[in-house]
C-alpha cells in the first residue's frame, strides 16, 4: 500500500489500538434537515473535540465545519436522491475526487444497495470510485445501505460487505445484527457499524460494544450521539467503548457521569421532520 494511502487510512482507523470512531452528519444529504441537525454547525461544534474523523458532504464540510480544524474527513461522495423521490438506490458520484481533494478529505465514502433496483449502479459508482481513490491514494469506505424490502440479517449483510470489499472499498459501514461475527469473517477489510434510529443511551452502547466484540472495529455513529438530549456525554461514552475497552455498564456509567457536565444538552421538545414514504426505507 502506498504512503499516502497508509497515511489516509490510519487518520481513520487509529493505529495505536486499531479503532474508529467516526461521527456521521451526512443524514441531510437525502432527508433534509434532520431532527436535531437541522443546524449543522451546532450540532457538529461540541462534538468534534470527541470524535477521531468526521462524515459529511462537501456543501456541510464547506459551510458548518472550521477549515481550521484538525478532524480528519470522510467526505461523502454520493447521492442525487431524496426521501421523497423514486427510489433512494438511485444514487450516483455526486462530487469529484479533484474536489474532495481539495477539501483535504481523507477518505470517500459510497453508499451500495445491493439486491435493490439499482443495484448494478450503485456497485459501478463503488467500482469507479475505488479506481479514482487509488490514484490518488485516498480510500474508499462502501455503505451498505439497506432497502426496507431487505432483512436485515448476516447473510444479506454478509453479502453486501463481501461485495463491497471484493470491489476494493478499503473500509465497510454496515449494521449489527445476530451473527455479526459471520459478516466480519466474510469481509477481508475493517467493518465499522451505524447506529441506526435513536436508541435509549444504554442500547446504544450496548450495540456499540457487542459490534466491537464481534468483529467491528469501531462505528460510524450519528442519531445515537446527537438525537441524545446529552451529545456530549454520549460521544464520552461511546470514545470509552471504543477505544478504552469499557463494557456496556462502564460506558452508561461514563454516560451518567458525563451527563451531569454536558452543556450541550438539548431538552426542548424535538421537533419531528416528516418523511413522506414513497423510497426505500432509512433506518
Ligand atoms: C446514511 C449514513 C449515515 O451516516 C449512517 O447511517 C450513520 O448514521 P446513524 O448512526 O444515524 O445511522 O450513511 O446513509
Amino acid at each position: 500500500m502506498d504512503w499516502g494511502m497508509k497515511n489516509r487510512l490510519s487518520r481513520i482507523i487509529r493505529p495505536d489500538d486499531g479503532r474508529c470512531l467516526m461521527l456521521a452528519v451526512d443524514h441531510g444529504y437525502f432527508l433534509g434537515p434532520t431532527e436535531r441537525l437541522e443546524v449543522p454547525r451546532k450540532t457538529i461544534a461540541p462534538l468534534l473535540p470527541y470524535a477521531d474523523s468526521l462524515m459529511l458532504t462537501r456543501g456541510v464540510l464547506r459551510t458548518s465545519v472550521p477549515a481550521e480544524s484538525h478532524v480528519p474527513i470522510v467526505l461523502r461522495v454520493s447521492g442525487a436522491t431524496s426521501i421523497i423521490g423514486e427510489d433512494l438506490s438511485k444514487e450516483t458520484i455526486t462530487t469529484s475526487v479533484e474536489d474532495a481533494i481539495k477539501l483535504n478529505a481523507s477518505c470517500l465514502a459510497l453508499s451500495i444497495f445491493v439486491g435493490s433496483k439499482y443495484e448494478h449502479q450503485t456497485l459501478a459508482n463503488l467500482a469507479k470510485l475505488v479506481d479514482e481513490g487509488e490514484k490518488y491514494g485516498i480510500p474508499v469506505l462502501a455503505v451498505t445501505a439497506v432497502g426496507k424490502e431487505m432483512a436485515r440479517d448476516a447473510r444479506y449483510l454478509g453479502l453486501s460487505c463481501r461485495i463491497a470489499a471484493e470491489l476494493g472499498a478499503h473500509i465497510v459501514k454496515t449494521y449489527y445484527c445476530d451473527n455479526f461475527e459471520e459478516v466480519a469473517d466474510g469481509c477481508p477489510v475493517p467493518l465499522i457499524i451505524a447506529g441506526g434510529k435513536k436508541l435509549p443511551e444504554a442500547e446504544a452502547l450496548k450495540l456499540s460494544h457487542d459490534a466491537i466484540h464481534h468483529g467491528a472495529v469501531g462505528v460510524d455513529m450519528g442519531r445515537n450521539i446527537w438525537q441524545s438530549d446529552w451529545p456530549v456525554a454520549m460521544i464520552k461514552a461511546v470514545g470509552a467503548i471504543v477505544h478504552r475497552g469499557a463494557d456496556p455498564k462502564e460506558g452508561y456509567g461514563i454516560f451518567l457521569k458525563e451527563k451531569e457536565k454536558d452543556k450541550s444538552g438539548q431538552k426542548s421538545p424535538q421537533k419531528v421532520v416528516k418523511t413522506v414514504g414513497r423510497s426505500a426505507s432509512f433506518d
